[in-house]
């Protein structure tokens, strides 16, 4: 088969395609011919060898993708050659930028019919980590006012969906102007260009100085300062990234006197703890099929053109999610 392999970290050209012997579905596996695979940031920052965890080199990127059963290793029930099937690995056991993957049997899960398999592939990361941090840890409920940090990023756009069909009120940010209409399109309330407003101000105007009920913060750096002001009393503020590689000062005054709650939310991290996807992960697979929720695409790439795949994340320019095609 044919695979991107990492040998050493760098830029964008270090993702070279290659043949690759096939693997095969060993007991209790499944193996998966890959049709799409998510792009995720956490690809880019694995490939520049600044990632907090991942497998040894060479390796094959990518976190989540969705294709067909190829094979079926002994002892697998529930798979048959041909279902459709979307599918993730652990930060350890990447594999999805490739022709096929083999996955344990409890890392996949059948696609509906009605459901692309370029969106189902961006639903284990990105989806997923939205899903998570608004309803599990921000106790998402109708009516709540909710600040969406990136709204434009993969996260961010499911976010602002998620959060919409909640019932709350959107306010997203974005860093370029471009970005505004179609956040909006998207459900967002407000989009809020972080570039030329004080987020935490604007935030408190908005909400006649009450502040977001649930900030996803999924930048980090200053920003994450700025969340916990522009969060209202008693609110959820969840750190889930730090795209912006960057530390942050902040003063504890900004929140405990108003009994705000700080949540830290690494999905690897949780699925190595006993966190099981699975219920969440077909809640979204039924909500897509129902178009409750659509998951945008900016562009698909070929595997040879990875580089170019993660040359555009790393512009900032995308709408959405990013898609390989193996
Ligand atoms: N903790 C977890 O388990 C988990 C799971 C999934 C994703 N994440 C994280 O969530 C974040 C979003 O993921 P994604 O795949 O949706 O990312 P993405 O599409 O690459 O979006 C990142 C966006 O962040 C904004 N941004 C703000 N400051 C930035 C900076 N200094 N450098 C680069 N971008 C900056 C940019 O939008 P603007 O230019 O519009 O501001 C950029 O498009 C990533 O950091 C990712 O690692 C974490």
């Amino acid at each position: 088969m044919l695979a991107v392999k990492v040998e050493k970290f760098g830029d964008a050209e270090v993702l070279a395609v290659s043949e690759t012997a096939d693997p095969v579905a060993d007991p209790g596996e499944v193996l998966v011919a890959v049709e799409a695979a998510g792009v995720n940031r956490a690809d880019v920052l694995f490939r520049a060898g600044a990632y907090h965890r991942g497998p040894a080199l060479p390796a094959v990127p990518g976190l989540e993708g969705a294709g067909r059963v190829r094979a079926v290793g002994e002892g697998t029930a529930g798979f048959a050659v041909g279902d459709r099937v979307v599918a993730w690995g652990a930060a350890d056991a990447p594999g999805f930028y490739a022709q096929l993957a083999a996955v344990p049997a409890e890392r996949v899960l059948p696609v509906p019919e009605g459901v692309e398999l370029t969106a189902a592939a961006a639903l284990p990361v990105a989806w997923l980590t939205a899903w998570y941090c608004l309803y599990r840890l921000g106790e998402l409920t109708a009516g709540d006012t909710v600040l969406v940090h990136a709204g434009a990023s993969g996260v961010g756009s499911a976010a602002v969906q998620i959060a919409k069909d909640a019932g709350a009120t959107v306010l997203a940010t974005v860093g370029s102007p471009d970005k505004q209409a179609w956040v909006r399109s998207l459900g967002s309330d407000e989009v809020l260009d972080h570039r030329t407003t004080d987020i935490p101000a604007e935030v408190r105007r908005l909400t006649a100085g009450r502040g977001a009920d649930l900030v996803l913060d999924l930048v980090g750096g200053d920003t994450f300062a700025g969340s916990l002001r522009a969060v209202a009393r008693a609110g959820h503020v969840v750190a889930l990234a730090n795209v912006a590689l960057a530390p942050s000062t902040i003063d504890t005054r900004d929140f405990y006197p108003r009994n705000v709650h700080v949540h830290g939310f690494q999905l690897n991290d949780l699925m190595d703890h006993g966190y099981d996807p699975r219920p969440e992960l077909r809640e979204l697979l039924d909500a897509l099929a129902t178009n409750r929720f659509t998951v945008p695409v900016d562009a698909t790439f070929g595997l040879s053109d990875a580089p170019a795949a993660h040359r555009r994340l790393e512009s900032r320019l995308a709408l959405g999610k990013l898609i390989l095609t193996p």
